[in-house]
């Protein structure tokens, strides 16, 4: 909205009263830049947490390694196996700067998600194909009613591969089991994966990118898995179970 004198992001309130027996309309307009300023300034002060984060993983033991490779080096007179220890040492720092760039990629990926190309799509066929991918664990399938989804097929695929993958490792913590059922609810299909792991411990950070509690984590399975949702006109959230302790997925998606 603009006008003379502002421009920016409004709310915009209507309402109607009668005085003296005219009706009249109330319309109030708040500024919501700031608000709105202020929730994206949170949104980079948590990415640029987790980035730093996850640089610093890999620079401080880059920088540590390259000081002790010096040290060898200036020994008088050179220790015996000194080409074996600067190889070793050679070798992790070249991981080290691997990892990073892999890091850098899933950035990328994240940034740069295509639109979704929609096609009709059966929704237990898909969740089947995403069952059979998972090694690990047998997960129980619980069988809902017969539908199409007018989705992008590999996109929601990702995404229910990421779930069933966090609920696997979740499950196999405590050997509990995973099941994925899908339900009708109006014009909506919902997917639902339930395991009965130990839970979500802090549920502020689930969906920030790159936010991981798992060693080798990648911390943009949920955060990517939310896009395609959002893509699709849909919603992802993941919360613990009322029934018992466990996490519970819900992704829903128009038809
Ligand atoms: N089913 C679940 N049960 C408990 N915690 C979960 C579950 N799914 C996700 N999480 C938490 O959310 C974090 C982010 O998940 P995700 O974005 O998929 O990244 P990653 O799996 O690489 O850690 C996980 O590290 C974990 O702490
Ligand atoms: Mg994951």
């Amino acid at each position: 909205l603009s006008f003379p004198g502002g421009s920016g992001r409004w709310r915009v309130g209507r309402s109607t009263f009668r005085e003296h027996g005219l009706p009249h309309e109330l319309v109030v307009l708040t500024d919501l830049s700031r608000t709105l300023r202020e929730e994206e300034r949170r949104a980079w002060q948590r990415l640029v947490r987790v980035l730093g984060h996850e640089m610093n993983n890999s620079l401080a033991p880059i920088k540590s390694l390259a000081g002790s490779l010096e040290t060898l080096l200036r020994r008088e007179p050179m220790p015996r196996d000194w080409k074996d220890d600067a190889e070793s040492g050679l070798k992790s720092i070249a991981s080290r700067a691997d990892s990073l760039s892999r890091f850098m990629q899933a950035y990328t990926r994240l940034a740069k998600l295509p639109p979704p190309q929609k096609e009709d799509v059966d929704l237990g066929e898909l969740v089947q194909r995403v069952v059979n991918l998972e090694p690990r664990l047998k997960v129980q399938t619980v069988p809902g009613p017969k539908l199409q989804i007018h989705a992008d097929a590999a996109q929601i695929e990702q995404v229910l591969i990421n779930l069933v993958h966090n609920a696997v490792d979740a499950a196999l913590e405590t050997k509990g089991a995973v099941t994925i059922r899908w339900r009708e609810d109006g014009d909506c299909v919902e997917v639902i994966v339930r395991d009965e792991g130990e839970g979500i411990m802090n549920p502020t950070n689930l969906f920030v990118p790159f936010f991981t509690t798992k060693p080798g984590g990648s911390g943009i399975g949920l955060t990517l898995s939310r896009q395609i949702a959002e893509a699709h006109g849909g919603t992802l959230s993941l919360a613990n179970r009322t029934d018992r302790t466990g996490a519970e997925a819900v992704l829903r998606l128009p038809r």
